[in-house]
C-alpha cells in the first residue's frame, strides 16, 4: 500500500495523468443563508454635515479647577489661547443627548500591554481602545455608520477641508490652524511630512498599523505648501477611496518635535533606539487625542488625564472632552467583558462568544450596571495561508514546501472541505449566533452579496481524495501526509499555525483546525503566542498558516481597502514581498489586486459593487483565505454614560470606542462616581513622573 501511494503521488507530481485519482472538478456552491439574528438599536441615519464643524465661538469654557488651579497661577494660559482660531465644534443635534459636563473617567480593561507610545515606529500601547483615545488622525471615519449612504465620506479632522483638482490628481488639505500638541507645540504640516516622510516612507520604520506608501495609492506623493496646508499626487484621478486611508490607524501623526530627538535622520540615534525611544515609563507624551497618559503600573493599569490643549468644543464653547480622566486596566479580554457585566469595569466589546450567554444573562436583569445591544455579524476569523514563494519570511525547506500546497488549490480545497464550520461556531457557543463563513468579504457589510459567495461544503471524504491529488499520501501509516519523497525528506507534512493567544476565541478555533486537520490526515502544530509577537511574526512572514480575526477591509471594504489584495509590497495580511521586493502573485490574486485597484480609482457607485461582487467571487472560489465563522459582538457599556449612539457596531470603519466619539461622552452630574485617580491634576511635561497639581 504505501509503496503505491508513493508511486501514484511521484507520478502525480510528474503530470502523470493516468494514474489521476477519481477526486474530479470540485465545484463550489453557493454559501447557504445565516441563521437570522436581528441587530438590537436602530440606527438613525443622518447626513454628514450634521455632526461636526469648524468655527470660532464667541467664548470657551472649561472645567472650573482648571481655570482655578492652573489657569489663575500662570501654568497654563486662558483656555481660549489654547485653543485654534477656529476649534472643531460637535452639533448638539447630533448628540444623543445633549450638551455635557465635565467629570468622570471610562474604566476600560484591555487584554494587551504597552510595548511604548511610538505609534509611529510600530508600539503597541495594548489596544482596547488606548491608543484611538491618544491619536488624531487627518481623516475619521468611525462615526460613518449613521452616515446616510448617499454622503458617505470621512469626516475631516486634523484636515479641517480638502479641494481636488480640476483633473482629479492633486487634493491639497487644510489643516486645523492654530492646534496644540498636549505639551504645548504647535501642530502644523512640519507633523504630516514628518510622519509622511520619515515613518511611512522611511522602509526601516513601520508604523502600527502597518501603513505604506502603497496604502495611500501606488506612486503617490505628499508634499507640504506652509504650515497648514498639505498638497497630495495622486496617479489615479480622483481617488477618493484613499480619505479613508488617512483615517484611524494608518494616518495619525506623532510628535515630530519628540520623535525627531530619536529618529537617525536627526539624532545619532539607530532605528532601533528610535522605536523603543518612548517606552511606557516615558509620561506625559504629547497628543493630539483627548487624554494623556501620566500614570503606568506594569501589569495593572495606565491612566490618563485630560489634554489642556484639545482643539474640539461642544456648541456651547466647553473645551472637550467631558471626562478628565481614562483608566486602562491591564488584564485579560476575557476580564474585559466579566468586569463591563459586573460592573467593575465600563466597557467592553462583546467579540468572544464563548461569554456570550452568561452576559446575556446578566445584563437582561434590571439591576444590572451596564446595557448590552449586538449588531451585525461583522466579526469574523480567517485561516490564512503563507502565499509567498520567493523568500518572505526566510522559510526553511519544510516551510518552503509548505508554501508551494498553501499554492496549489486543490490543497486548499482539501482544507476548506475539511472544516466543518458548524462544529467550529457550536464549539465557542450554542444558537443563533455564528454562520458558516466561507471568507471574503464579511456578511455585514453593505458590499456583501450572497450568491457571490462560493462554498466547498463539508465533505471529509472528498477533501482526503484532493488531498491525494495534491500529491500527499500516508506513506509510512501514522495517519499524517508525507511529503513526496525528495520533498523535505518526506517527512510528515507539518503545518504550523501561528495563533493570538490573548483571546479565547483564537485558541479555540485554533485547536478546533487542529483536530479537524488531524481528521483529514494532515499534522497542524500550534505556535501561540501574545498578541505583539503574533504581530510581529506575522508581519515578518514567519508564519505557514495563520488565524486572524477580520480587519476593516473585510467589514468595511471602503477602509483598509488596499489590504484586500496584495495591492502593494505590505499590503496583503498573507502574501508580501519576498527578497527581491516583489509580490509572487498567482493569477487569482493578480485578478483581485486589479479589481481593488479598480475599485479605488472609481466613484461610481454600481460599479463599485460589481466589482467587489467580482472580486467576492474570485476570492471565495480560489481560497484566497479560509473563512472559519462569522458572528454578531454586543457593546456593552455602562448605563451611567450619556452621549452613546443607538445602535453603534462594535465594528465597522473602526472599533466602538472611536465609533462612539468618546470626547463628547459625559456622565450626569448626579450619576458621576468617585473614580477618578488624580482628581484636578493636568499632564505634566513630556517624560516627566506623572501628572501635576
Ligand atoms: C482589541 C480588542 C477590540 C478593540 C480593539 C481596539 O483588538 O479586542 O475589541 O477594543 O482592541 O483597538
Amino acid at each position: 500500500m504505501t509503496r503505491i501511494r508513493n508511486l501514484r503521488a511521484a507520478a502525480l507530481l510528474l503530470g502523470v495523468s493516468a494514474l489521476a485519482l477519481p477526486a474530479a472538478a470540485v465545484e463550489p456552491v453557493v454559501v447557504p443563508e445565516q441563521p437570522v439574528f436581528p441587530a438590537q438599536g436602530k440606527i438613525t441615519y443622518v447626513p454628514r454635515d450634521s455632526i461636526l464643524e469648524f468655527k470660532a465661538l464667541p467664548s470657551y469654557k472649561e472645567p472650573a479647577w482648571v481655570t482655578e488651579k492652573f489657569v489663575k497661577t500662570g501654568k497654563l494660559p486662558p483656555v481660549g489661547e489654547r485653543l485654534p482660531k477656529e476649534p472643531m465644534v460637535f452639533k448638539t443635534g447630533n448628540m444623543p443627548d445633549g450638551i455635557g459636563v465635565y467629570g468622570d473617567t471610562i474604566r476600560h480593561v484591555i487584554g494587551g500591554r504597552p510595548e511604548g507610545w511610538n505609534y509611529s515606529a510600530g508600539q503597541t500601547q495594548g489596544w482596547g481602545g488606548i491608543d484611538i483615545g491618544m491619536s488624531e488622525c487627518l481623516t475619521r471615519t468611525a462615526p460613518l455608520f449613521q452616515v446616510e449612504a448617499k454622503d458617505m465620506e470621512p469626516l475631516p479632522n486634523l484636515a479641517k477641508s480638502w479641494e481636488w483638482s480640476e483633473d482629479g490628481h492633486r487634493l491639497t488639505m487644510k489643516l486645523v490652524e492654530g492646534a496644540k500638541w498636549s505639551d504645548g507645540d504647535p501642530f502644523d504640516s512640519e507633523d504630516i511630512m514628518f510622519y509622511w516622510d520619515d515613518n511611512v516612507v522611511d522602509s526601516n520604520v513601520s508604523p502600527l498599523n502597518g501603513a505604506t506608501p502603497e496604502t495611500f495609492g501606488v506612486g503617490t506623493t505628499l508634499k507640504a505648501i506652509d504650515k497648514y496646508t498639505v498638497e497630495w499626487t495622486f496617479q489615479e484621478a480622483f481617488p477618493r477611496q484613499h480619505l479613508y486611508a488617512m483615517a484611524y490607524g494608518t494616518f495619525c501623526p506623532g510628535p515630530s518635535h519628540i520623535l525627531k530627538t530619536k529618529h537617525p535622520k536627526y539624532a545619532k540615534t539607530t532605528y532601533d533606539d528610535y522605536k523603543n525611544g518612548f517606552p511606557p515609563e516615558f509620561l506625559n507624551v504629547p497628543v493630539m487625542g483627548a487624554w494623556v497618559p501620566v500614570e503606568y503600573r506594569s501589569d495593572d493599569i495606565i491612566v490618563l488625564r485630560r489634554n489642556p490643549y484639545y482643539w474640539k468644543v461642544d456648541e456651547e464653547g466647553h473645551q472637550l472632552p467631558y471626562l478628565n480622566e481614562m483608566h486602562y486596566k491591564l488584564s485579560t479580554w476575557a476580564d474585559r467583558d466579566v468586569q463591563a457585566i459586573a460592573g467593575s469595569g465600563d466597557f467592553s466589546n462583546l467579540e468572544q462568544p464563548e461569554n456570550f450567554v452568561e452576559s446575556l444573562k446578566r445584563a437582561a436583569q434590571e439591576t444590572a450596571p451596564a446595557r448590552l445591544a449586538f449588531g451585525p455579524r461583522l466579526i469574523g476569523y480567517n485561516l490564512r495561508l503563507n502565499f509567498s514563494a520567493n523568500g518572505w519570511g526566510e522559510p526553511d525547506e519544510r516551510a518552503k514546501a509548505v508554501r508551494d500546497l498553501n499554492r496549489n488549490l486543490d490543497f486548499r480545497k482539501a482544507v476548506t472541505m475539511a472544516v466543518d464550520r458548524k462544529k467550529l461556531g457550536e464549539a465557542l457557543v450554542k444558537g443563533p449566533f455564528t454562520a458558516i463563513y466561507p471568507g471574503g468579504l464579511s456578511s455585514g457589510t453593505s458590499f456583501y452579496d450572497r450568491q457571490s459567495t462560493m462554498y466547498y461544503p463539508f465533505d471529509l471524504e472528498g477533501a482526503k481524495a484532493l488531498l491525494e491529488k495534491a500529491g500527499l499520501a500516508d506513506t509510512d501509516g501514522n495517519g499524517f501526509v508525507n511529503f513526496p519523497v525528495g520533498t523535505a525528506g518526506g517527512a510528515d507534512v507539518q503545518v504550523v499555525l501561528l495563533v493570538n493567544s490573548d483571546y479565547g476565541t483564537d485558541r479555540n478555533l485554533a485547536e478546533g483546525i487542529v483536530g479537524q486537520m488531524e481528521q483529514l490526515g494532515l499534522k497542524v502544530v500550534l505556535n501561540a503566542v501574545d498578541g505583539t509577537k503574533r504581530d510581529a511574526a506575522q508581519y515578518a512572514g514567519r508564519f505557514d498558516w495563520f488565524i486572524r480575526r477580520n480587519d476593516q477591509d473585510l467589514t468595511s471594504v471602503v477602509q483598509n481597502t488596499t489590504q484586500l489584495a496584495a495591492t502593494g509590497p505590505r499590503t496583503s495580511w498573507h502574501h508580501r514581498a519576498g527578497t527581491d521586493g516583489s509580490v509572487d502573485l498567482m493569477p487569482f490574486e493578480q485578478e483581485m489586486v486589479d479589481i481593488v485597484n479598480a475599485f479605488v480609482a472609481s466613484s461610481d457607485n454600481d460599479k463599485r459593487a460589481e466589482l467587489m461582487r467580482q472580486y467576492q467571487k474570485i476570492a471565495t472560489s480560489n481560497l484566497d483565505t479560509i473563512g472559519l465563522t462569522e458572528y454578531p459582538g454586543a457593546l456593552v457599556i455602562n448605563k451611567r454614560f450619556s452621549n452613546i449612539p443607538e445602535g453603534a457596531p462594535i465594528f465597522m470603519f473602526n472599533w466602538a470606542e472611536d465609533t462612539i466619539i468618546r470626547e463628547r461622552v459625559f456622565v450626569a452630574a448626579d450619576k458621576q462616581g468617585d473614580h477618578e485617580l488624580f482628581p484636578e491634576q493636568m499632564p505634566g511635561k513630556p517624560g516627566d513622573s506623572g501628572p501635576i497639581n
